[in-house]
């Protein structure tokens, strides 16, 4: 382990046009946290930043779109934000928000600066503008065809398609966002941060001086920027939601959101300092201080390539020593979604699963999508926690408690003498700080947690070999020793648990009553005193840490999102063209009665036809109906339903069809009849009528 030091750790700052969901958890918040918490348990100096990112043109469209002020959206989606972080325990020193004053003033003084040391280029340039909405479309404001890979719905700063960072002017076949016009081109002037001089700089200091210790996929991307030529970026915008450009010129102008945001981490950090009585700027500007920032793929080029730049330009800033980016979480094998609600949002997973925070930070954590992207499925989350927290860790924790207080009564025994198996369990206890921490400062977060629960594993291999239960029975004192053994393990774990299960480590320190458990050195103190748990020490009772998923419980999640896809489907159907028009006296030609279906039978080797046998109040038929599918031939028996009598007779699969039921679909797409009776979800209108008849 490094010796103590000063890090300033910092998480992608999440725009507040919405509450965040597990793929923000997974790839960025949950990983920070467990390096934050570790750095703090082996006595480290840590200032873990975060905050919201209240500018640029996603909260200006949803402020639009829903006829209410931006700073109303930031308001709200800022406090659902904050909440869901304290909720699931990311301990940041400071969350602040770009819409703080002393973020406007941390940001138009960075800038400031830049200009007064001529860092920009100033020029005037063809940019798109929408004549009907009277404004410049940059950013989000326009979606055209990415020049790229073809995405026909790229945006003008970025296609989520192939990842390419874009200007608008790049797009092909460009569409205002906010009225699909096709915009014209107006001259404006603007402020350009020219990344092409600072090349040399960045060659030399990411392809020559990160190459073997930044994240493969990290270093991948940066190179593929680098060695495509980098050009000037602007970093002011032609919109009125921003940080106004604080130079001449620049009134109605307002800096580019990916300017100030990552300032945003600065004034965080200045922010928490005041507060704490602190200075902030070793924390930003003495080398001794490891600067890392923890972020998604999407974000790559803005902070390795770009706010680098920022802060070599501005010239008192150290630069970030890593940038350990993760790749993306899908959800049951589709894309994260807001706009599809394709998502498990934190806010309604702490509605279903209360107090079970670790769960979903242990299952994101062992599938956290570090070197690719990973799918999270709601089978795999219970397995984590019915094979691994229930039966593995609780079990466990559960064996040594309820023992210890049976035998006990709850009071740690004094061990005798110790054979080579004890030995052998507690050396290997001693080693788990450094095999954590070696995969933790290794940015390996999931082997990080493997490893505790191999820790886990270890315990109860332990028990189960040594079998106190049936020593108990015959050798007092050698049932002693094992339980002894057995609790310094619960001890280990109730600290080394800490970083990735917050909430149960809390809970178990409680239970061991172990207040040292809480000093500072816990984490080195388990290498070098076995003594984690003294004789004579005195334990708590036991508490269930973990309790097992149900299918059904299960089960209710995926309905969830069964029901997001179904009202997906239905938004995106469409709906067939109308036929052309009859005349009156062609509908007056169709008789149709009501009938009740008096028989029903499959059809032998068919999928879709069932035989029917209808009393249509002028004589009892056979009509064949394609509905097989949908339903059996037991539940529509006596159903009433529309019949149209006067069709030709038709001959399907040799039986001679004297009519036909009419059906029509839901917008789930669920075929149902059109029935005569006034108790159907149709006819009360609890469903609309899908896209017509069909004949079936
Ligand atoms: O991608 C995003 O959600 C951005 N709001 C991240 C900003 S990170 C930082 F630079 F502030
Ligand atoms: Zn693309």
């Amino acid at each position: 382990m490094n010796k103590p030091k000063r890090y300033t750790i910092t998480t992608a700052l999440p725009y507040t046009n919405g509450p965040i969901h597990i793929g923000h958890l997974a790839g960025v918040y949950v990983p920070a946290d467990i390096y934050a918490r570790y750095l703090r348990l082996t006595g480290n100096d840590v200032a873990f930043i975060g905050g919201s990112d209240e500018h640029g043109v996603p909260i200006t469209i949803k402020a639009k779109n829903e006829g209410v002020s931006p700073q109303d959206i930031v308001d709200k989606y800022h406090a659902i934000i904050k909440k869901s972080f304290e909720d699931f325990g990311i301990t940041y020193d400071n969350y602040s928000r770009t819409s703080a004053p002393i973020h406007h003033e941390t940001a138009s003084e960075f800038f400031k600066t830049l200009d007064e040391k001529d860092e920009f280029m100033e020029e005037t340039t063809e940019q798109l503008y929408d004549e009907e909405a009277n404004q410049f479309l940059a950013d989000r404001f326009v979606i055209g065809t990415c020049p790229k890979c073809g995405n026909e719905e790229a945006y003008g700063d970025q296609c989520e398609n192939c990842g390419t960072s874009l200007n608008a002017t790049d797009l092909i076949n460009p569409k205002s966002a906010i009225t699909g016009n096709v915009p014209t081109l107006k001259k404006t002037k603007h402020w350009f941060l020219p990344l092409d001089k600072h090349e040399a700089f960045l060659k030399e200091w990411i392809l020559e001086g990160h190459k073997k210790d930044w994240k493969p996929n990290v270093y991948g991307q940066c190179k593929s920027w680098i060695d495509d030529g980098l050009r000037p970026r602007a970093v002011t915008r032609d919109l009125d939601w921003g940080i106004p450009v604080p130079a001449e010129g620049g009134e109605g102008k307002v800096l580019y959101v990916w300017f100030d945001a990552p300032i945003g981490y600065i004034s965080s950090t200045k922010e928490w300092a005041a507060r704490e009585g602190k200075n902030w700027e070793p924390y930003w500007k003495d080398e001794d201080t490891k600067l890392v920032h923890f972020i998604g793929k999407d974000n790559i080029v803005f902070h390795c390539i770009i706010f680098p730049a920022m802060l070599k330009a501005e010239g008192s800033y150290i630069l970030p020593d890593n940038v350990p980016a993760n790749e993306f979480l899908n959800l049951e094998g589709n894309k994260l979604s807001t706009s599809k609600n394709w998502a498990v949002w934190l806010h309604e997973y702490l509605e279903d699963f209360p107090g079970q925070q670790d769960v979903l930070r242990y299952a994101l954590n062992a599938n956290a999508p570090e070197t690719k992207d990973n799918d999270f499925t709601w089978k795999d989350f219970q397995a984590r926690n019915n094979n691994e927290l229930v039966a593995i860790f609780g079990n466990f924790i559960n064996r040594v408690v309820v023992l210890t207080n049976k035998y006990y009564n709850g009071i740690v025994p004094e061990p005798s003498d110790f054979e080579t198996v004890d030995e052998e369990t507690l050396a290997a206890v001693k080693a788990y700080p450094d095999v954590i921490a070696s995969s933790i400062e290794r940015y390996r977060f999931r082997e990080a947690g493997q490893e505790l629960m191999n820790l886990a594993r270890l315990g109860n291999k332990y028990l189960a070999d040594a079998e106190p239960w049936k020593v108990i029975k015959e050798d007092e004192a050698r049932t002693k020793t094992i339980m002894y053994v057995a609790l310094q393990i619960a001890s280990a774990l109730a600290t080394l648990s800490e970083p990735f299960l917050p909430f149960t480590s809390e809970k178990l320190k409680r239970i061991l009553c172990h207040s040292e458990l809480d000093s500072e050195s816990q984490w080195n103190d388990i290498k070098t005193n076995e003594v984690l748990l003294p004789a004579n020490h005195q334990i708590g009772k036991a508490e269930l840490l973990f309790s097992k998923i149900e299918d059904k419980t299960i089960q209710t999640q995926l309905d969830k999102l069964e029901a997001s896809k179904k009202a997906n489907e239905a938004a995106n159907k469409t709906v067939e063209p109308q036929k052309d028009t009859i005349t009156f006296e062609d509908f007056t030609k169709l008789d149709m009665r009501v009938g009740t279906i008096l028989e029903a039978e499959k059809m032998p080797k068919t999928k879709k036809l069932l035989k029917l046998k209808v009393d249509t109040g002028i004589d009892t038929r056979t009509i064949v109906s394609g509905i097989a599918e949908s339903f059996s031939a037991e539940e529509i028996i006596g159903k009433r339903v529309t019949v149209l009598v006067n069709l030709a007779p038709r001959a399907l699969r040799g039986v001679e069809s004297q009519g036909m039921i009419l059906m029509t679909e839901t917008p789930e797409g669920k075929l149902v009849f059109v029935n005569p009776d006034t108790s159907t979800a149709l006819s009360t209108g609890d469903t609309e009528v899908g896209n017509g008849l069909q004949i079936s």
